[in-house]
């Protein structure tokens, strides 16, 4: 067996006191290379740390490496980011989503050169305080900068995590016991490291859940941990973890409005906060429990002149996480010299694939331009 930790633990190998030196061995040789990661052995950069992992509340390690990268190559540094102008920031953040991380982002860049001297609290609590900071990023963050004992509880760690220890009770009721579950995961700081390697635990963690633990078969021989692993026992990995039935909610209506003027389309962005935050969307009505159509069409947008609106055969229905929606979509031609109403702006039709448009305004935005 190549491993040390096991040779570290010969009678131990089952046994839960050897996880934390597997994981940290495996992760030795098998770390994602990643821009923000510093190299074995070297100290991370609080700054690129945290960058990386506002990046990375809502979106992926591929989509980030290249917006990370450019980040870094124009603004090297929290005070460089934190003299920059918000509309820089929110230009170079174009295209990554959810605009609202970008306006905090910026905000605590400022707070941090301002108020704490360039320099980032090094405590979960400290970085609390900060712009856009919540406690999983919080966590995250002073792990990985600053090697502070927490262990921050991602989507694949709660994977890993339910499945070693089979923990039968449903998410998200189970989150606190996950949360305690996967601490234990965390090397103890005299168990013969300079440091406790908080950081490299937890990014183990997500190393692991991301291309062994995967949620659709897993690639359990290759784990190291899987003589260990409850759930891998029985046989049954993929059903962790359990998850509470999704109560599907109410279906509510609404309308869209796909308004052309020769080849351009009428649209808006929606609110930085709430669902769908700053992406790009045609004008509509509310999307209500039991909207009836005409209470939907009164909320067209005002364009100058008699707008003829054509109801379109048929609906679009779209299925968010928390409810079902329906929208009938109206149409309308105006003349080429009809303005945006305030908030609204025309872009053309053949460059719409460049917009932030969300998978339902693509289907509304179909169905109103097909035939
Ligand atoms: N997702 C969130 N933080 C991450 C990190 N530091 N490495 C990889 N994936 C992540």
């Amino acid at each position: 067996m190549p491993s040390n930790a096991r040779k570290k633990f010969p009678d131990a190998t089952r046994s839960r006191a050897a996880r934390p030196a597997l994981l940290l061995d495996w992760y030795d040789r098998h770390r994602r290379r990643l821009p923000w990661r510093a190299a074995a052995g070297e100290r991370p950069d609080p700054y690129r740390v945290w960058l990386s992992e506002i990046m990375l509340q809502q979106t992926g390690v591929k989509t980030v490496g290249p917006y990370f990268e450019k980040f870094l190559a124009r603004w090297p540094d929290v005070a460089s980011l934190g003299r920059a102008s918000l509309d820089d920031v929110l230009r170079m953040w174009a295209g990554l989503g959810y605009y609202s991380r970008a306006r905090n982002l910026h905000a605590c860049a400022v707070a941090v050169w301002r108020d704490h001297g360039g320099v980032f609290p090094d405590t979960e609590e400290g970085l609390r305080a900060l712009p856009g900071i919540g406690p999983y990023t919080a966590s995250a963050i002073a792990a990985i900068a600053f090697e502070r004992r927490t262990m921050p509880v991602d989507g694949n760690i709660e994977r890993v995590v339910s499945r070693l220890y089979a923990v039968e009770e449903e998410l998200p009721k189970a989150k606190p016991r996950i949360q305690a579950l996967a601490a234990t995961l965390l090397a103890d700081a005299n168990a013969g490291h300079a440091t406790s390697r908080a950081g490299d635990s937890a990014q183990a963690l997500m190393d692991l859940g991301s291309s062994i633990c995967t949620p659709k078969k897993p690639a359990c021989s290759l784990c190291p941990l899987n003589e260990d692993c409850a759930a891998r026992a029985r046989g049954d990995q993929e059903n962790f973890p359990r998850k509470a039935p999704k109560k599907p909610g109410a279906l509510r209506r609404g309308a869209a409005f796909v308004v052309t003027r020769g080849a351009e389309l009428l649209v808006r962005s929606r609110p930085e906060k709430g669902l769908l935050g700053g992406m790009t969307e045609v004008p509509g009505s509310d999307w209500l429990a039991g909207q009836e159509d005409r209470a939907a069409l009164k909320q067209a947008p005002a364009l100058a002149g008699a707008t003829r609106w054509h109801r379109k055969a048929g609906v679009v229905t779209h299925v968010f996480t928390h409810f079902p929606l329906e929208l009938v979509v109206y149409t309308a031609r105006v003349p080429a010299t009809t303005k945006a109403p305030k908030g609204m702006r025309w872009v053309p039709i053949a460059t719409l694939s460049q917009e932030a448009l969300p998978n339902v305004m693509r289907k509304a935005i179909a169905h109103g331009l097909g035939e």
